[in-house]
């Protein structure tokens, strides 16, 4: 995720890989500063709640195989090709301080700030999960492509209208308009910073889309007792991933959206420092600990999977690097059991 602050024009072009380690941001001032705001994320959602998911997922961390966020390359040879480093990029601070300066940008110029992997992407994501949604009618299943949906529940996927939406860290809330133009309406945007949920605010008011709702909140914490049908992510994921506890965080990121995914809901992850390949894997293994805790706690009933693959946008321009071909950004949905 480089080229992060790029000018607005910057944003249509898709971000190098691997994302720049903090070091590399920043100058020296800005490095105590950067340390500073380091140690105050260290006490990151620091109830006893959010220390003991914290420790548990440790706990499972240290006694699993979780893999790292990797480039799409299969240069294994290489022992670090398959670490993210830590970045600002997964701190609060680094995000406060964005959307302030965002902010400004916006009440003096109009500026919408930063459009992430670009406009173009975004439009497909929009467009690619209407369709996947409408693909809901007509009897088919999309999980499984057979005909076992009754007709009232095509009745209510047909009606975009009856889904509710939520796009997780939606930052200044764009792809949500996208969204509403798409055909939705049910529309909810959340993000940990206060400055993105004000410029998303701000931004669909000037654009004529007040009815999407937005609120301040933490997905690793959410107070959020809902569950949506849709829910979105564009570039969330990567950013918890870069957090200096990222494979803990992105552990509770997964048990969170366990929650707040309906039975049949959707989830659409959108990302720049994962493959689909990786999506599946990482998901594949949340699904295995999720079941054998199940089976640990002995229910009668048989365990299943929490998520499973659904579709993958297939469009995205692809490069190869190190004889392996791939996308550098990727869109993933999946479906909640
Ligand atoms: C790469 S930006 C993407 C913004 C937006 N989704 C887009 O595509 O333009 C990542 C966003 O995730 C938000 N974020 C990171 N960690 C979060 C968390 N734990 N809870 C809520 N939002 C978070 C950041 O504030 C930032 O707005």
């Amino acid at each position: 995720m480089a080229g992060i602050r790029g000018p607005p024009e910057d944003s249509d072009l898709f971000p190098a890989r691997p994302p720049p380690a903090a070091a590399e941001l920043i100058s020296d001032d800005d490095r105590s500063v950067a340390a500073d705001s380091w140690s105050i994320k260290s006490d990151y959602g620091s109830t006893l709640d959010d220390e003991q998911r914290h420790a548990d997922a440790s706990e499972v961390l240290s006694a699993s195989n979780f893999p790292a966020a990797s480039d799409f390359s299969s240069d294994k040879d290489d022992p670090d090709a398959n670490e993210v480093e830590p970045s600002i990029l997964g701190l609060q601070s680094y995000w406060d301080s964005t959307y302030a300066e965002d902010l400004v940008n916006f009440r003096e110029h109009g500026h919408t700030g930063e459009i992430w992997f670009g406009v173009e992407v975004m439009d497909v994501v929009a467009s690619w999960t209407q369709n996947l949604c409408s693909n809901m009618v007509g009897g088919r299943n999309p999980a499984n492509g057979s005909s076992d949906k009754s007709e009232s529940a095509d009745e209510t996927y047909r009606d975009l209208s009856r889904w509710s939406v939520l796009d997780i860290g939606t930052g200044n809330g764009l792809l949500l308009q996208e969204l509403a133009k798409q055909g939705f309406s049910d529309l909810t945007g959340t993000d940990y910073s206060e400055g993105a949920i004000n410029l998303a605010r701000n931004l669909a008011d000037r654009d004529g889309f007040s009815s999407i709702k937005f609120l301040v909140d933490d997905v690793l914490d959410t107070k959020l007792d809902q569950k949506f049908q849709l829910v979105m992510d564009k570039g969330t994921l990567d950013a918890i991933g870069l957090h200096p506890d990222g494979p803990v965080k992105r552990m509770m990121y997964w048990e969170s959206l366990s929650n707040l995914v309906a039975p049949s809901g959707l989830l659409v992850i959108t990302s720049c420092n994962n493959t689909k390949d990786e999506l599946l894997a990482e998901v594949d293994n949340f699904n295995k600990r999720i079941k054998s805790q199940d089976l640990d706690r002995d229910t009668n009933t048989e365990p299943t999977d929490v998520f499973r693959y659904l579709d993958h946008v297939r469009t995205y321009p692809t490069v190869i690097f190190g004889g392996v071909e791939g996308s550098r950004v990727s869109t993933v949905a999946f479906v909640r059991n």
